[in-house]
């Protein structure tokens, strides 16, 4: 795989998120050139400064401002041109047992995890913002796939990602843009740790045992990820992707 002279949106890329900064790490590698996207300027810069290539630029933005990311994205384009691909890692997370789910809640899970996914989507696919064989990826979640206590709203807002991705994948195929989803289950790192701590050792090993090939590690979510992005998988459109270590057929 080579991303050299490719330009890359990457939401959530902070660099206190495990999968972000792995997407970026490795694209980096690649020698793509990134947008990296959040709304903490300071954690953005930290990642910037732990790349190898220094071509990348940093834009601070809250993807909750749905209404604002069509104009927003047409100022990325105006001042770093076309882009060959997008991945949408930001997300909302946590519990919302069903007994306490308020409004609120919904459009806080909902707004980021799908409708700012989609408003990217719709906004970089728009004439002049990509460049030929475009890919967008969406992180999105075994969650997503398969039912969790406490999580609906989560769940929920990931399934409605992975639906997207399959009509986006119709309405753009024309365009030879290509939208396809990664699902990762527990992955290692600083959020398993909390989910962990939520549910004490006797669950949480329970849910390590139903990942038979383990939990998986960032960097393994972003293995896919490039490889959606890349022309390895050019004939392949509207999927999601299970990184899971077997969760999803248990
Ligand atoms: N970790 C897991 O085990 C796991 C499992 C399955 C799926 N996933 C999915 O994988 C992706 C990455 O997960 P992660 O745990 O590594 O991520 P994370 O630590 O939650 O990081 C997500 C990043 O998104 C940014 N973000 C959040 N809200 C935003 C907003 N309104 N506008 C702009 N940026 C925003 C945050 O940076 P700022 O605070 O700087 O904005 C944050 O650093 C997510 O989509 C998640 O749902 C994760």
């Amino acid at each position: 795989m080579d991303f050299k002279d490719k330009l890359y949106v990457v939401t959530g890329a902070s660099a206190d998120s495990d999968i972000g900064l792995a997407i970026c790490q490795s694209l980096d590698e690649l020698g793509a050139r990134l947008i990296l996207v959040g709304r903490r300027a300071q954690a953005l810069e930290e990642t910037v400064e732990l790349m190898k290539n220094k071509h990348h630029v940093m834009s601070v933005f809250d993807l909750s401002q749905t209404n604002s990311i069509a104009s927003w994205v047409k100022v990325l384009v105006e001042d770093y041109g076309a882009v060959d691909g997008l991945v949408h890692s930001a997300s909302f997370q946590g519990y919302s047992p069903l007994r306490g789910i308020t409004a609120k809640q919904i459009n806080q899970y909902f707004d980021v995890n799908f409708s700012a996914a989609l408003m990217l989507v719709s906004a970089f696919s728009k004439a002049k913002h990509f460049n030929q064989n475009a890919s967008f990826v969406m992180i999105g979640s075994a969650a997503g796939v398969r039912g969790l206590k406490a999580r609906t709203l989560y769940a929920a807002s990931k399934a409605a990602l992975s639906s997207m991705v399959q009509s986006a994948a119709l309405e753009l195929a024309n365009k030879s843009i290509r939208v396809n989803c990664v699902a990762p289950a527990v992955v290692n790192g600083a959020k398993a740790e909390i989910q962990f701590k939520t549910l004490g050792e006797t669950q949480s090993k329970a849910l390590i045992a139903s990942h038979p090939l383990g939990l998986s590690a960032p960097k393994d979510v972003a293995n896919s990820v490039c490889f959606l992005l890349s022309p390895l998988s050019a004939k392949t459109t509207g999927i999601t992707l299970p990184v899971d270590g077997g969760f999803l057929v248990g």
